[in-house]
């Protein structure tokens, strides 16, 4: 956790987790190849990271590739592999300078040599930074994150670490991907549909979902301050009551 990210006031969500959705469309509407719409994605991710770390979120983990991705088009999965080298490349030195700490999340095994290594190169790079932490979800999947946190813990039984007995809510969350954070406060999708698609499902169990239907390219930082300004007006509750949450206020 960052010591210089200065402590958010309620109204402010600590982490928002934001599902880039809407590049494929945006290209189509133009009648362009769906790799530009992704060129154009980035351009959007840019401005939100930066109005992000300006605003002293702790955390924005955003989804870049899906585990079900790989079923795209080749030609689509290629183009989106050369942007994701060259994107790192390009934005990485530029996030380091605004103290911004990159992480990965996802099996990164699965991906080029190249850019397994620019992954690396990029988390090493800023790993002392004390801003916000991007978190990158790349070849993730919310039921892989599961699974994964499952054998650690068989592992951890398998070499008397642990007993079953210890097993509980806290000790699997601890080896879920991002547990050092406080859990997404704030979920956004755009490009209209409303769903998880298998994002961080562990993790938002209790996030406020944001949905809209602007195309990822589009989203701006008007659009990012409305969805901050519609979360500030949630009332989140964690099974208690309205009267009881009121009560907590005013104390
Ligand atoms: C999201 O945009 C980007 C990735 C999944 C990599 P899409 O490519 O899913 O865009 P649509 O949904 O087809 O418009
Ligand atoms: C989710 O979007 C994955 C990313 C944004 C990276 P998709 O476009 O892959 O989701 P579905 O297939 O519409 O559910
Ligand atoms: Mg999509």
């Amino acid at each position: 956790m960052s010591d210089t990210v200065e402590s958010a006031s309620d109204s402010l969500p600590r982490h928002i987790a934001v599902v880039m959705d809407g590049n494929g469309r945006w290209a189509n509407k133009r009648h362009l190849p769906r790799a530009a719409g992704h060129k154009a994605g980035v351009n959007a991710t840019r401005t939100i990271v930066e109005n992000a770390a300006k605003s002293k979120i702790q955390a924005l983990t955003i989804f870049a590739f899906s585990s079900e991705n790989w079923n795209r088009p080749e030609s689509e999965v290629t183009a989106l592999m050369t942007l994701f080298i060259s994107t790192i490349t390009a934005e990485v030195k530029k996030l380091d300078k605004k103290n911004v700490r990159v992480k990965f999340i996802g099996e990164r095994e699965r991906f080029s040599d190249k850019l397994q290594a620019s992954i690396n190169e990029s988390e090493l790079l800023t790993d002392k930074n004390t801003g916000m932490q991007l978190n990158i979800a790349a070849n993730y999947g919310g039921r892989w994150d599961v699974v994964n946190a499952c054998k650690s813990l068989i592992s951890a039984v398998q070499e008397n670490k642990i007993t079953i007995n210890d097993v509980d809510e806290k000790l699997l969350n601890s080896f879920i991907s991002l547990s050092d954070l406080p859990e997404p406060d704030l979920f956004i999708r755009t490009g209209g549909e409303q769903r998880i698609s298998n994002f961080l499902i562990w993790q938002l169990s209790y996030s406020e979902l944001y949905f809209v239907d602007t195309l990822w390219p589009d989203f701006s930082t008007a659009d990012f301050d409305n969805a901050i300004s519609w979360y500030a007006s949630r009332q989140r509750r964690f099974g208690k009551t309205g009267q009881q949450i009121k009560e907590e206020q005013v104390s």
